[in-house]
């Protein structure tokens, strides 16, 4: 008799689902495989069970389909960053358009949905400019963490890298193997711009410096320990779609960071608040609007939900209002924040398609309608993407 459940099974996958992981069924169960390509028909091996769910991983690719590719990096599969390497460029494309579908319909209970186009990376390798290295000081191992741990997995080169921090990790492990490294941070926040490369911490003589970027027509400053968008590539673009027929007497740019949407509407409105919970972004952003000579606009170091709940209604009309929150999403207090100043327009820029649906859903249900989905690749080769969704009244 075989044994129930199975340990290994043959499945077909179906689809990817949000998560980047395939869907397939089998004896019974719905497994959830990762690093997969829809139409791989593989022997999976069930890491584990919840009820009927399982969670797997391929022991063999019996017939790849169509679609997939042999990965290119040495890391593939123990690495925790990219988990898309194994489609080809346009199925990568194809799935995130699935994924935000996925969840706007499921999630945010969608019916009429619209196209969604995505803007395709120019460069789907070296393209980050900002990433965030491991470090264990028992084995040495620089990098990032391995799937589902937190062992670092040490890597020598990483495809997605943009040249001058591959050039940095390749110093920091030189210092390493010489141990000619002083005491060692456990993890550092690394970003790229025009003045080199900024560390934080500073260490091994990388210093938490300010570097600059032009894009667009604007210059914007910015370090290591404040938050500035990964893949500088598709900012013009990225901009264009949010702030998009963008006019009026006030605005807001909620979770604003070094201002990368604050400074383009601040040309287009009378007056605009930013607001921002982390000081040396916030401090940024101001440095960013002078150097801009935008004075009209303010920016407000606080956190969204204290800042929006601590404020008057009696406050002018909101004509437009820009959210770029983190991954979490909005805290349910700044829905209702938003909600309570009626804003004319909504421009949500979001990084993770579950937690935007689930914003959208309050949106809508008060009364807003969708107008557009736009979607940027903002990161080739994994599963994650960029979506930016207007919303009017
Ligand atoms: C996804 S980033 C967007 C930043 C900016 N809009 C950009 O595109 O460069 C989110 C920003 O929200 C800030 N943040 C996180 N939680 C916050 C909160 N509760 N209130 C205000 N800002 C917050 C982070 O520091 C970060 O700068």
């Amino acid at each position: 008799m075989n044994q129930y459940p199975p340990v290994t099974v043959e499945v077909e996958i179906e689809r990817l689902l949000p998560g980047g992981v395939g869907l397939a069924h089998a004896e019974g169960l719905t497994l959830f495989v990762s690093l997969v390509a829809p139409g791989d028909i593989v022997r999976v091996q069930i890491d584990r069970l919840k009820g009927k769910v399982a969670f797997a991983s391929v022991l063999e690719v019996i017939k790849p389909s169509p679609v997939r590719v042999e990965p290119p990096c040495p890391y593939f599969g123990r690495c925790g960053g990219c988990d898309f390497q194994q489609l080809n460029y346009e199925a990568q494309l194809q799935a995130k358009v699935e994924i935000i579908r996925d969840c706007l319909h499921r999630i945010a209970n969608i019916a009429d949905l619209p196209e969604i186009a995505i803007r395709p990376s120019p460069k789907q390798w070296q393209y980050r400019t900002r990433a965030n290295w491991q470090f264990d000081q028992q084995t040495r191992h620089l990098g990032y963490f391995e799937a589902g741990s937190h062992r670092v997995c040490d890597v020598e080169v990483c495809a997605v890298l943009a040249p001058n921090l591959q050039s940095a990790l390749e110093d920091l492990r030189a210092q390493i193997r010489n141990d000619s490294i002083p005491i060692a941070a456990k993890n550092v926040e690394v970003v790229a711009g025009d003045e080199g490369v900024s560390m934080a911490p500073s260490w091994a003589g990388f210093e938490t410096k300010s570097v600059s970027r032009r894009i667009g027509d604007e210059t914007y400053h910015f370090g290591a320990d404040a938050f500035f968008q990964v893949n500088h590539e598709l900012l013009v673009p990225l901009i264009q779609e949010a702030t998009r027929n963008a006019r009026g007497a006030f605005a807001m740019d909620l979770y604003c960071g070094v201002g990368l949407f604050t400074v383009p509407l601040a040309r287009c409105f009378q007056r605009i608040v930013g607001v921002e919970s982390n000081p040396t972004s916030a401090r940024f952003a101001q440095l960013n609007l002078q150097n801009a000579q935008l004075e009209s606009a303010r920016i407000i170091t606080a956190r969204v939900a204290e800042w929006l709940n601590g404020q008057s209604l009696e406050f002018e009309a909101v004509d437009f209002l820009l959210l770029d929150p983190p991954r979490a999403g909005a805290e349910n207090s700044v829905i209702k924040g938003i909600l309570a100043r009626c804003p004319g327009q909504i421009s949500y820029v979001s990084c993770d398609p579950a937690t935007l649906a689930r914003d959208l859903k309050k949106l809508l249900a008060a009364g807003y309608f969708l107008d557009s989905v736009a979607a940027f690749d903002m990161f080739p080769q994994t599963h994650h993407v960029e979506t930016v969704v207007r919303l009017a009244t």
